[in-house]
């Protein structure tokens, strides 16, 4: 085992958190917003179906709609102050669904893309957050997705305000303690 290379990894996994308030006036270069969605294409899923797409909505006039319908289905105030989201998209028709039950796993084969999207921001400086308490019809029409294809989570993305760095608007998050999670052999 490399020492230093599980210490960078939990030391990223650590900075890692939801972040809710960003700087609005310091866009996101094109090529990190790749550089992240590349870490994504990365990540595993059932069967390798990568049944996913990625949307970048940066606040560029000509995405001024996409952005106005993420708004729009997630209204909050500090959801403005980000200026870039990405819409992470699972595509249903592709995904894998378990022989035995019949069982889709678009939602788990999405979430682990849309960790490591998290993950390359935190290595980035950049901030982030999962949100999925929106209503995905709405937002589905106004981003033209295929049928089938479900906005699944909006991660906003920028680089934390001044505020957000000294901590105010980062919660203290509690975990629940190791032993509480982990049984070894049985429930
Ligand atoms: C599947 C999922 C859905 C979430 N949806 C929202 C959301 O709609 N709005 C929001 O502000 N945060 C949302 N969150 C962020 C969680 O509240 C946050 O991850 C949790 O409180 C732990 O805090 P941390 O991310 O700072 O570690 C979501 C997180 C996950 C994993």
């Amino acid at each position: 085992m490399d020492p230093s290379a599980y210490s960078s990894f939990s030391n990223l996994v650590a900075s890692r958190h939801s972040c809710r308030s960003y700087d609005i006036d310091r866009p996101v270069d094109h090529a990190l917003i790749r550089a992240i969605v590349d870490a994504a294409r990365l990540a595993p899923s059932a069967v390798n179906r990568q049944p996913w797409h990625f949307i970048a909505i940066t606040d560029e006039p000509e995405y001024a709609a996409s952005r106005r319908a993420v708004l729009e289905v997630y209204d909050r105030k500090w959801l403005a102050t980000a200026p870039v989201f990405i819409v992470c998209c699972e595509d249903h028709g592709g995904a894998w669904h378990r022989g035995a039950d019949g069982k889709d796993h678009a939602d788990i084969d999405i979430a682990i893309a849309t960790e490591h999207i998290c993950l390359a921001a935190a290595a980035l400086g950049l901030g982030s957050c999962w949100i999925c308490n929106f209503d995905p019809k709405p937002l589905a029409e106004a981003l033209c997705l295929p049928e089938g294809m479900e906005p699944a989570v909006i991660v906003p993305l920028g680089y934390p305000s001044a505020t957000a760095a000294d901590g105010e608007f980062r919660p203290a998050t509690k975990r629940k303690p190791l032993d509480e999670i982990l049984s070894w052999g049985k429930y």
